[in-house]
C-alpha cells in the first residue's frame, strides 16, 4: 500500500516500514562510524523499540557486539493497517543484528506485568544465562499494577498552582498561551506509580532472585531535568515527582546489588523529540528553540548520539563513572550549558507565531516528529508501494 502520515495532534496513526528501517540503518551506521566500545556483552533493554531504549539497544549491539533482548509494547500490522513504528524499528534492528551474527530476540507485551517479567527471565535463562546490563527506558501514560490490578494514569500537570505560559502547535507554527490547572494529590500518586521507580525495582528484584544478573551487572534508567521555563510542568510538576522517585530508586537498587558488586544509575538525558516528549505541553516550543541554538553551536545530538556518548564517555570509558552531586550521570550537559540556556531564555520571551520559524528550529522539530513514524526520511521513496506486513525475526510468541 502507499503509506502516508495521518496525524492527530501529537500522535501519528500510521507508520512507514521503509522509513523506520532507514532510521535504524542510519543509527547503526552512526554507531559503527564511532568505533568499538569496550562495553556490555549481554543486554536486556526494557522499552527497546523507540527513542532512547532503541538507541541503547543499537549501541550495545553494534558498538560492543552485545547479545540483546528487547522488551516493548507495540502494535503489530494487519492487512491494510500499519504497525506502530516501534514494531518496524525492531524488525529492522533484529534483521540487521542477525545479519551481523549478533543474538537479538524480543518480547512484545506489558513490561509492568508479572507475566512479561517471567517470560523475559525464562528467555535469559535459556539463551544467555545472565545479563550484564539492564536498560530501563519505559515511557508510558498508564500502568496496571501487578499486585492490586488497578490501572493508574499519569498526568502532566503543575503542582499547587495553575501554570500559564506559551506553547506551539508544531504542525501550524502557531504560538499560543496555555493554562494548565494544578493536579490533585491523587494525580501525583498515579504519576509516580506509572513513571516512578517501583517497576524498575520490581524488574531488578525479579532478575536478581532468578539469578540472571551477572557479577558487576549495571542497570541504567533515564531521567530529565530541563530548564526553569518548563519547571512548573516538568521537573516541579507531577512527572518531576515521578522522576525524583526514579532517581531515589537507583540508590535502593544499588543496595540490593551490593553482593553482586553491581551498580544502578540514572542518566539525565537531553530533551528530544520522541513520542513521549511530544505529548508534554510547552516542551515543543522549548525544544524548537533549543534545537536551533544547539545546532548553531554544533552541539546538537539525537538519541543515538546521546547514548553513544553515555556508553563511551560515561559508563564504559575505563574509569570511574562520572556523576553529579546527587549520583546522576549527566549527558544533558550540553543542553544545560549556561550559554545555551541563556540564549533559550532570551528567545523564549521573543517567540511569536510570526517569528518562530526564524527564531527557532520549527522545521527541525516537525521533521523529527515525522521521522519518529518513518516519514520524511531521506532516501525513502514514499510514492512506492510498501508492504505493511513486516515480521520481527526474533520475536518470541
Ligand atoms: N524524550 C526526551 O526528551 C527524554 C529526555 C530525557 C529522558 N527521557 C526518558 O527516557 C525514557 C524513554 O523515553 P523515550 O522518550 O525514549 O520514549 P519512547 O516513547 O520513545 O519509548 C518508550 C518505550 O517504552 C515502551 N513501552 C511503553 N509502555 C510499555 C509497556 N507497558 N510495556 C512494555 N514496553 C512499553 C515502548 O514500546 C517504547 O519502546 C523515559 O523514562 C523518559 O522520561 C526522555
Amino acid at each position: 500500500m502507499i503509506i502516508t502520515p495521518r496525524t492527530r495532534g501529537f500522535i501519528c496513526l500510521t507508520a512507514h516500514p521503509k522509513g523506520c528501517e532507514q532510521n535504524v540503518l542510519n543509527q547503526i551506521e552512526y554507531i559503527k562510524s564511532k568505533g568499538a566500545i569496550d562495553g556490555p556483552k549481554k543486554v536486556l533493554v526494557i522499552g527497546a523499540s523507540t527513542g532512547f531504549g532503541l538507541a541503547s539497544r543499537i549501541t550495545s549491539a553494534f558498538g560492543s557486539e552485545a547479545s540483546t533482548i528487547g522488551v516493548y509494547f507495540e502494535k503489530p500490522p494487519a492487512k491494510g493497517k500499519t504497525a506502530s513504528p516501534g514494531w518496524y524499528n525492531t524488525a529492522a534492528f533484529e534483521t540487521e543484528a542477525h545479519k551481523a551474527n549478533l543474538y537479538a530476540k524480543s518480547i512484545n507485551g506489558d513490561a509492568f506485568s508479572n507475566e512479561i517479567k517471567e517470560q523475559t527471565i525464562a528467555l535469559i535463562k535459556e539463551d544467555l544465562g545472565q545479563v550484564d546490563l539492564v536498560i530501563y527506558s519505559l515511557a508510558s501514560p498508564v500502568r496496571t499494577h501487578p499486585v492490586t490490578g488497578k490501572r493508574h494514569k499519569s498526568v502532566l500537570k503543575p503542582i499547587g498552582q495553575p501554570f500559564k505560559n506559551k506553547t506551539v502547535d508544531f504542525h501550524t507554527g502557531v504560538v499560543s498561551d496555555i493554562a494548565i490547572d494544578p493536579c490533585t494529590e491523587e494525580d501525583i500518586q498515579n504519576t509516580v506509580t506509572v513513571m516512578g521507580g517501583e517497576d524498575w525495582k520490581m524488574w531488578m528484584d525479579a532478575l536478581k532472585a532468578a539469578d540472571v544478573l551477572a557479577l558487576k551487572a549495571t542497570t541504567v534508567a533515564y531521567s530529565y531535568i530541563g530548564p526553569e521555563v518548563t519547571e512548573p510542568v516538568y521537573r516541579k510538576g507531577t512527572i518531576g515527582k515521578a522522576k525524583e522517585d526514579l532517581e531515589a530508586t537507583a540508590f535502593k537498587i544499588n543496595d540490593s546489588l551490593k553482593d553482586l558488586n553491581g551498580q544502578a544509575y540514572v542518566s539525565v538525558n537531553k530533551a528530544l523529540v520522541t513520542q513521549a516528549s511530544s505529548a508534554i505541553p510547552v516542551i515543543p516550543l522549548y525544544i524548537s528553540l533549543l534545537y536551533k541554538i544547539m545546532k548553531t553551536n554544533n552541539v546538537h545530538e539525537g538519541c543515538i548520539e546521546q547514548i553513544q556518548r553515555l556508553f563511551s564517555e560515561r559508563l564504559y570509558h575505563g574509569g570511574v563513572v562520572p556523576t553529579d552531586n546527587e549520583g546522576r550521570i549527566r549527558i544533558d550537559d550540553w543542553e544545560m550549558r549556561e550559554d545555551i540556556q541563556a540564549k533559550v531564555k532570551e528567545l523564549w520571551d521573543q517567540a511569536t507565531s510570526e517569528n518562530l520559524a526564524q527564531l527557532g528550529d520549527l522545521e527541525g522539530y516537525a521533521n523529527d516528529f515525522f521521522n519518529l513514524f518513518g516519514f520524511k526520511v531521506e532516501g525513502v521513496d514514499y510514492d512506492a508501494e510498501a508492504d505493511e506486513i513486516v515480521n520481527i525475526p526474533g520475536l518470541q510468541e
